[in-house]
């Protein structure tokens, strides 16, 4: 059975400074996202010792672990390579640009709903961009890692706001934090996932 396994970021823990102090990236990749691995391995093995008839299970606890952590690990994969080093005029490439023109009518109002759909996450969560195979888009909450997800859609950015992802440099002010997020997004991997198929 092909297990998960932690990525390596493709920065430097401090690189996202200031904007992500680099205590929060070290405790976010090594400890929280490390630890979405381990519960969606364990959750793996489990089913798999199910199949093979060495063990009886709890199906619905091991399945709702299982969606709880796969989905924390996948989302942590988008989210370390959506960021990058913070620049002040940080615009989207053409094409992913166009896209998000064509689905929100401008840039300024599909960045005001992504910003609110991520203030206004009920406790832990995240916001997300999703497209379809058509190239339609939608702006999602996510609460937890695995609730209110839209099947039949792909995440191609996202934000994670669990309080790990922010207290420890802004205390409680999410809002600060997601407004500053649009220094650090890497566009050009936005539009890579985009263009993905
Ligand atoms: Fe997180």
């Amino acid at each position: 059975m092909k297990l998960l396994t932690l990525p390596k970021l493709d920065y430097e823990y401090s690189d996202l400074e200031p904007v992500i102090p680099k205590r929060i990236m070290e405790l976010h990749h090594s400890v929280h996202h490390a630890g979405y691995v381990k519960g969606a391995n364990s959750a793996l093995e489990t089913l798999a010792k199910a199949r093979s008839g060495e063990m009886e299970i709890n199906v619905k606890a091991v399945m709702k672990d299982l969606s709880f952590n796969l989905n924390g690990h996948l989302l942590h994969e988008i989210f370390w390579k959506v960021m990058k080093k913070p620049v002040n005029e940080n615009t989207p490439e053409a094409k992913i640009k166009e896209a998000l023109e064509k689905n929100f009518g401008s840039i300024p109002a599909f960045m005001k709903e992504f910003a609110d759909a991520a203030k206004s996450v009920e406790g832990s969560g995240w916001a997300a961009l999703m497209v379809n195979a058509d190239g339609d888009m939608v702006i999602t909450q996510i609460e937890k890692h695995n609730l209110m997800s839209i099947v039949g859609y792909r995440c191609i950015l996202c934000i994670d706001v669990w309080e790990h992802a922010y207290y420890l440099g802004y205390e409680n002010r999410r809002g600060e934090y997601v407004d500053k997020f649009w220094q650090i997004v890497n566009w050009e991997n936005v539009e890579k996932l985009l263009m993905q198929k």
